[in-house]
């Protein structure tokens, strides 16, 4: 398969990359020390970027999904921070209401989110259901015209900075996965607390805090598709969620590569640039041909979701892939580099660390591997 991009998509990714490379380049060693990068995002939704995929009648862009891939790619080129925060904004914040949501909700909720004026999180995980998400305790009771919710949710991205979070919990423990329902939750709804901020090996830029839930009330009106539906609408989310993770960690090894082959050019040792000695440029040749083969599988997804075809198996084999790809690129990237790519002073490093958590998050890569078995015996 060939990458053959229409002229729209191509102008998405200029467009992406001179803003990524104008606007958040310069602001990345700001995001180092945790700064959240709340400009850069006004100013991506006045480019449409924070509502690519949403239509036009709810106030997005109305572009395909492939172009929407294009740019958290080109975004996380220059910064996985902005292009996971993007990511969890549109795939889980977002696309829930637009898919799962009443008309009455979609009017409310989307318009916002796909300017920009809104940002939204997601909210499963909780401490004891990771892996198992199915397994999460939080609770939601009916009364009246309300759903009082108590729980405790964790690693919630966008935490804390959100306008719209939805929030997973069981209506109907008995019942287990068919009892999970979902709520649409604005900030500062009473008792949703947010708690403490997640000080982690990378992505420092991006939010990451646990929140409880305390007797928090959410109108009736809230609940997103009916009670009971929460864990598919959260499985069918993440699904295509997974492929912008994917796009991103490509983002991270795709700038790997490019400053480990820029490096081993400049860098001379027996007489030679270490590009031109085996050992580097074997190493090089096989980061390259994992980025390839990473772009493959984002880009086979994406276009398997841009023509609304299944793309569960894809995606999860995208995320897979391109996750290990983003790691093991890194590791060779600062191995190129010696004892200057472990240093703070070139950016090798920060790739790594931020590079890992795309084998964790939305979905480990044993999940991946479970998902794509589950498929092939089904
Ligand atoms: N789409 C629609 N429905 C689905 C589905 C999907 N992809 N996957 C499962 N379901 C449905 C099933 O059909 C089933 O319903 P039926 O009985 O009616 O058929 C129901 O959900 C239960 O399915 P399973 O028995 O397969 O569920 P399970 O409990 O075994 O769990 C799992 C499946 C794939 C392991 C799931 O728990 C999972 O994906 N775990 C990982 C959780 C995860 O990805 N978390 C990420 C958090 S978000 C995040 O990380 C964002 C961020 O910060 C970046």
């Amino acid at each position: 398969m060939e990458l053959r991009f229409t002229e729209e998509q191509l102008m998405m990714r200029n467009m992406v990359r001179d803003f990524a490379n104008d606007k958040i380049a310069p602001f990345v060693e700001e995001m180092e020390k945790g700064v959240f990068p709340r400009e850069i995002l006004n100013e991506m939704g006045e480019l449409g970027l924070m509502g690519i995929t949403v239509p036009e009648e709810y106030g997005g862009a109305g572009m395909d999904f492939t172009s929407y891939i294009i740019a958290i790619n080109e975004l996380s080129r220059v910064s996985a921070v902005v292009g996971v925060i993007l990511s969890v904004h549109t795939s889980v914040g977002t696309n829930p209401i637009l898919y799962f949501g009443s008309e009455e909700q979609k009017q409310q909720y989307v318009p916002k989110l796909a300017s920009g004026e809104y940002l939204g999180a997601f909210c499963l995980t909780e401490p004891s259901a990771g892996s198992d998400a199915g397994s999460l305790k939080s609770r939601a009771v009916k009364d009246g015209d309300d759903y009082v919710i108590n729980g405790a949710k964790v690693f919630i991205t966008n935490g804390g900075e959100a306008d719209v979070y939805i929030v997973f919990a069981s209506t109907n423990p008995e019942l287990g996965t068919k009892g999970i329902s979902a709520f649409i939750v604005e900030k500062g709804t009473e008792g949703l607390v947010i708690g403490k901020d997640e000080h982690k090996m990378g992505l420092h830029g991006s939010r990451t805090v646990q929140l409880t839930f305390e007797n928090m009330r959410v109108p009736a009106s809230n609940l997103l598709g009916q009670e009971g539906e929460g864990f598919k609408i959260a499985m069918a989310n993440l699904d295509v969620g997974r492929i912008g993770i994917a796009a991103q960690s490509l983002g991270i090894a795709e700038t790997a590569l490019a400053e480990a082959v820029a490096y081993a050019q400049e860098r001379k040792q027996f007489g030679k640039p270490i590009a031109l000695q085996q050992g580097i440029g074997f190493k090089l040749a096989d980061m390259a041909t994992a980025v390839e083969a990473s772009r493959l599988l984002v880009f086979r997804a994406a276009d398997l979701r841009a023509q609304g075809l299944p793309c569960g198996q894809e995606a999860s084999m995208a995320k897979l892939f391109a996750s290990k790809t983003a790691v093991d690129t890194t590791i060779e990237a600062i191995q190129v580099f010696g004892g200057y790519g472990y240093t703070a002073e070139y950016p090798v490093e920060r790739l790594f660390r931020d590079a890992k958590v795309t084998e964790i998050y939305e979905g480990t890569s044993e999940i991946q591997r479970l998902v794509i078995s589950k498929n092939l015996v089904k």
